[in-house]
């Protein structure tokens, strides 16, 4: 149990999470600070590779340098990638589908709020856990479909259906939604997330949790139906097996 996952810990990510389009750089420092942290658990970061999928414009950098390790991010859009001037040294353009990475040669692959927006979130998984090496740490979280925040912009909508909420944010605000349902935002369980954790052949399952919940909170992850609601952000954590 980790009782550093304090309540006070999740109102200040929640804080932050309001200032989210105002002052991007302090929301993700402080988010970026928080996943250190929470992987610290698993991982000893010191010295280790990290490999950051769909890691946008590399604003998790600084935390993992910051924890000793060696940060590479991987981004398939150029616009992320450069969203706040050059790209990091080292980022890799590629798609996490396909990682352009040999088996076995990372010591963490870490990946933030990407799986949701992956055609193929499952083989992405896979991907994260062929270049992970053996006794390495894969790190997996995203925004369920049925999380109050699982259409993004265009949430609470969803709960009436992806294409209808899209249709709706477009006609009231006459652009379409940055998160486009069916091409960008995909209908992510964290049901499909843990049977695919736990079929998983090449690594053992070490957690789910309700990413920025307080510690005496984290049973939601673990409740079928509860926690398509209710976890807002849900992460596994598994080793790579030898
Ligand atoms: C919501 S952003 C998350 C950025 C960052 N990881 C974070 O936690 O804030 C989603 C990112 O996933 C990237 N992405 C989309 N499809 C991807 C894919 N197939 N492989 C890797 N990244 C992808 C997007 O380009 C975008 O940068």
């Amino acid at each position: 149990m980790n009782r550093s996952a304090t309540l006070s810990r999740s109102v200040r990510l929640f804080r932050a999470f309001l200032h989210e389009q105002d002052d991007p750089e302090g929301f993700y420092s402080v988010l970026a600070a928080d996943s250190v942290a929470q992987l610290a658990r698993w991982a000893d970061l010191q010295g280790a590779t990290v490999l950051d999928v769909g890691g946008g414009a590399g604003y998790f950098a600084d935390a993992f340098r910051g924890a000793g390790s060696t940060y590479i991010g991987l981004e398939p859009d150029a616009g992320e990638m450069t969203a706040r001037g050059e790209p990091e040294p080292g980022t890799l353009r590629g798609s996490g589908e396909e990682l352009p990475i040999r088996s076995g040669v990372l010591d963490v692959c870490y990946s933030s709020n990407v799986l949701e927006h992956v055609r193929r979130p499952w083989a992405m998984a896979d991907e994260m856990v062929r270049v992970t090496k053996p006794g390495g740490i894969v790190y997996l979280s995203f925004t369920p479909w049925l999380s109050p925040w699982g259409g993004h912009e265009t949430a609470p909508w969803h709960y009436l259906g992806g294409h209808r909420a899209r249709r709706r944010y477009r006609r009231r605000t006459g652009a379409e939604p940055k998160n486009k349902f069916g091409e960008s935002l995909f209908a992510t369980s964290a049901g499909a997330a843990a049977r695919w954790a736990r079929n998983c052949p090449d690594a053992d399952l070490l957690a789910v949790l309700p990413r920025y919940h307080p510690w005496w909170a984290a049973w939601v992850a673990r409740v079928p139906g509860l926690r398509e609601f209710a976890s807002w952000n849900f992460v596994l954590v598994l080793r790579r097996k030898a």
